[in-house]
């Protein structure tokens, strides 16, 4: 089985391709909802999550971990390895690297809550892939509160992201990373505002591709999909056909 997890909803963004790159895989998700948003949190108490959740999925028989969560990542991937270091660690990290590459104007953009925004690990990937090209990093607090809520239609959402993204739009930013897996559900949202002016950046794929050479003999379960929460466990199936993942519910066991 394949431990996947984030603070709530946003790793089911990461889960769907997942499931697409590995079809056979049996997954576990878990969703900390009883702790969600991450972002607003400290170091110590997102690493204290990652640690005890990534011992519940080892104890759970997960062979392999997925961190779908950009803020878990920044903070606690290297404890989380440290603590299994028998089990593989994917972690999700903001896509920096590719739009880097590809911007043609040299400037990009990535939106991230807030303990991503000033985590060391990710000037150290700006430093690393993008020395570059200017980066503008621009936390968004209260976006994943509102994904978690299904207020993705929200006026209020609609008119932060505005007054947001405008302004990097201006400084000629051509490229925006998606820094935080429960924005991968803003995509139409942030794709209305942006327009043909940027392209928007996910890692998702990239994450379920560097699964699938992990996986090894984990590729071939039975398709099964479990869902485990810290709490509203309800919440989390009936948020499937809501996100149009619906290919997702029919997994679970
Ligand atoms: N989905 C998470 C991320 O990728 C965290 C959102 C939150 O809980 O603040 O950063």
């Amino acid at each position: 089985m394949i431990g996947v997890f984030d603070s709530g909803l946003g790793g089911l963004s990461v889960l769907a391709a997942l499931v697409d790159a590995l079809p056979q895989a049996d997954f576990s998700y878990f969703a900390d909802t009883a702790h969600v948003p991450y972002g607003n949190k400290s170091e110590e108490q997102i690493q204290g999550r990652v640690l005890a959740i990534g011992q519940h999925l080892a104890d759970a028989g997960c062979g392999l971990l997925v961190v779908a969560c950009n803020t878990a990542t920044a903070t606690a991937v290297q404890a989380l390895r440290a603590a299994h270091p028998g089990i593989p660690v994917v972690g999700v990290e903001p896509g920096i690297k590719p739009a880097a590459q590809d911007t043609r104007t040299g400037r990009i953009a990535v939106l991230t809550t807030e303990a991503t925004a000033r985590s060391p690990r990710l000037q150290h990937l700006i430093r690393d892939h993008a020395g570059h090209v200017e980066v503008f990093v621009e936390p968004c607090p209260g976006w994943a509160t509102h994904v978690e809520m299904l207020q993705l239609d929200d006026p209020a959402l609609a008119t932060d992201a505005r007054a947001r993204i405008e302004p990097l739009l201006e400084k000629g930013v051509d490229r925006i990373v998606l820094g935080c897996t429960h924005y991968s559900f803003l995509a139409p949202l942030l794709t209305e505002i942006v327009g043909a002016r940027a392209q928007l950046v996910d890692v998702a794929d990239a994450v379920a591709r560097q699964t699938q050479r992990l996986a090894g003999r984990l590729a071939h379960g039975s398709g099964t999909l479990h869902l485990h929460a810290s709490a509203h466990l309800e919440r989390l199936h009936a948020a499937l056909p809501r996100l149009h993942l619906g290919r997702l519910a029919a997994r679970v066991v």
